[in-house]
């Protein structure tokens, strides 16, 4: 994404750009002083689901997430969207609502933003956070020996493509919508508690891509357990109807020679884990000393977490 700015801006010019410029990461980090760093992210899609509400909520959710996904806490933020001149004015404000709700219960106010009109509607946020910068999660902080832990399940994108399609069941479609429009807020709390270092969301680029771009950012290999990955009620099954969206077969593209799947590993379940997953869970590494104390206090604050490998030696990511 920064690549055509690289030539721009140089690293050594901006001391007090922590993250940004020079590693690939959710958000950039900005310091302001020992103690405090502001954290700043955006992010926008087209609609998801049907439901306008919900629609707002999750791309509320998702764009928190960068935040949370850095071990930040967000405070600020402002809406950006792009909304037909003929959708009815009910629906863009239900789509407003479901992410001014979502903001609120993060804690966060939506102070502003910027609407222009456009054919398909995009919406998300700019979103500000304070984070200290000692305590930041990056994608170069996995270490080997780490367990890697994600905390929410894989699914989305094969089911609500399944839902465009009209190949979706209501109690399916709700599940995912739930995940989508949980925040990651406790998950990123955990990881600031236990001082981790590496993490990072699953979004767009799948649990692969996502995985693959902190193993390579922190120069170590991953093997994942294929059977401890947890998948949404419905995922096999659209999977089996092969309705994946088209960011999955782009992800194996760009992807898929960083990967090793075990033989027995049909077509489709690894096509599970290129799936693009919007507002997805947090990918964190926790190390192995704290894994059981990690997993208790998850429990405690009714946060799943599931434990689905570890980091290895190497430059590849191995399914077994
Ligand atoms: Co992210
Ligand atoms: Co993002």
């Amino acid at each position: 994404m920064l690549r055509p700015i690289a030539n721009t801006f140089q690293p050594q010019d901006y001391p007090d750009l922590l993250v940004g410029l020079s590693s690939p990461d959710d958000a950039a980090i900005w310091r302001i002083d020992e103690d405090r760093a502001i954290i700043l992210t955006t992010d926008f899609f087209t609609p998801v689901v049907d439901d306008a509400y919900d629609y707002g909520a999750i791309a509320a959710a998702n764009s928190l997430s960068d935040v949370y996904a850095m071990g930040g806490t967000p405070f600020l933020a402002l809406n950006i969207a792009a909304l037909p001149p003929d959708l009815p004015i009910e629906i863009s404000a239900e789509i407003l609502r479901g992410g001014a709700e979502k903001a609120r219960e993060a804690g966060v106010v939506i102070a502003g933003g910027h609407t222009v009109q456009d054919k398909e509607p995009k919406y998300g946020l700019v979103v500000v956070g304070f984070v200290d910068p000692r305590a930041a999660l990056t994608k170069t902080g996995a270490r080997i020996g780490d367990k890697l832990v994600l905390t929410k399940p894989l699914g989305f994108g094969v089911t609500t493509t399944a839902l465009k399609r009209g190949l979706a069941i209501e109690e399916d479609v709700k599940e995912v919508v739930a995940w989508m429009k949980r925040l990651n807020r406790t998950a990123g709390q955990l990881a600031v508690e236990f001082h981790l270092r590496g993490g990072t969301d699953i979004t767009g680029y799948s649990l692969l891509g996502h995985a693959w771009e902190m193993a390579s950012a922190s120069g170590v290999g991953m093997r994942l357990n294929f059977d401890a990955i947890p998948l949404t009620r419905g995922a096999r099954k659209y999977a089996e109807a092969y309705t994946f969206p088209g960011g999955a077969t782009d992800n194996r593209f760009f992807f898929g020679e960083h990967v090793q799947f075990d033989s027995r590993l049909s077509e489709n379940e690894q096509m599970l884990l290129f799936d693009p997953q919007t507002s997805g869970g947090l990918l964190l590494a926790v190390p192995p000393d704290q894994m059981d104390a990690f997993k208790r206090r998850a429990a405690e604050l009714d946060q799943p977490a599931w434990e689905i490998g570890e980091v290895i030696p190497g430059s590849h990511i191995e399914v077994i």
